[in-house]
């Protein structure tokens, strides 16, 4: 996600406080609540998922294994656990306020435990470190490890109405220590039990490319599709989309429905020719 509601690289503090404050349910759509950090930035994010059907990008089996990276408080899993109820999903999400945000809507919406195997880490391409995140209590989704392109950002939407909302989003940044681990530290884990990735979603503030770097030709033989949210100011489009068809993906791009003309975003969108995407 890259909204409006985006942050400015303001310096940070440094905080080691990861307890959630306070709890705050909202109902996004009809007969639907979670628990959010801040009510414009889960509102957005709902009407990507749930109203612009971001990602509705392929028919994928009854049984899909789904990769959620920058799972953020959940409404991606959730979306998908709908859709899939048998679905199982490996999520990431490394702002610890966020995680628990993230478990705690699943716990809500009666997920059940062993269908989801979630982590509070950021992913990369460097195996086992750690890194400082920005994270924006005011618009979690936008929480980064480069938090210098935003500020590219800020500077291609100059209209005022812009500015007054970024500095309302940017207010308390804080800068928190995150483990780092590659994809593929936690594929190993699941052993011949893992045969098939039919969805790897990755939305995590321009960072995308070491995420996809952090992945080994023996998982990417198992990817059938992949959706990656990509602003076009970072640079890093071409490269990604260069990395997927090297992999051996058809490749597309789609332009978010919410994209700013001078600040263009895109679900890159890339899938396996041959065997049907709904084969198990
Ligand atoms: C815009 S939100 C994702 C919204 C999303 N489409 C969903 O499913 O709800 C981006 C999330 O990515 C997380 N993030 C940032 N860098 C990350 C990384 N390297 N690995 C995993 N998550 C990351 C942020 O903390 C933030 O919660």
């Amino acid at each position: 996600m890259t909204s409006v509601s985006l942050p400015r690289p303001a310096e940070p503090s440094t905080s080691t406080n990861n307890e959630t404050p306070e709890l705050q349910l909202l109902e996004l759509g009809p007969g639907f609540a979670v628990y959010i950090g801040a009510e414009r930035d889960a509102r957005f994010i709902y009407k990507e998922i749930y109203e612009d059907h971001c990602y509705d990008i392929a028919q994928l089996p009854l049984n899909p294994f789904i990769i959620d990276a920058g799972a953020n408080i959940g409404l991606f899993t959730l979306y998908m656990k709908t859709k899939y109820p048998s679905a199982r999903i490996l999520a990431f999400e490394p702002v610890p306020q966020v995680f628990d945000l993230y478990r705690r809507n699943l716990a809500l919406h009666g997920v059940p435990a062993g269908d989801v195997d979630a982590h509070c880490c950021a992913l990369g391409s460097a195996p086992a470190t750690s890194k400082p995140l920005t994270y924006f209590p005011n618009a979690p989704g936008n929480s980064t490890f480069v938090p210098g392109e935003k500020e590219l950002l800020r500077k291609a939407l100059p209209a005022e109405h812009y500015q007054r909302m970024i500095d309302r989003s940017s207010a308390g940044a804080t800068r928190v220590d995150v483990p780092v681990e590659r994809l593929s530290r936690f594929l190993d884990e699941y052993g011949r039990g893992l045969t098939r990735i039919d969805l790897l979603k990755i939305d995590v503030e321009s960072w995308e490319l070491d995420v996809l770097r952090g992945v080994d030709d023996r998982h990417w033989k198992m990817v059938r599709n992949v959706a990656v949210e990509v602003s076009e100011l970072s640079g890093l489009r071409q490269e990604i989309e260069a990395l997927l068809r090297a992999k051996g993906f058809l490749v597309e791009r789609e332009l978010a429905a919410w994209s700013y003309e001078t600040a263009p975003t895109y679900t890159v969108l890339a899938r396996r020719e041959g065997p049907s995407n709904t084969e198990t």
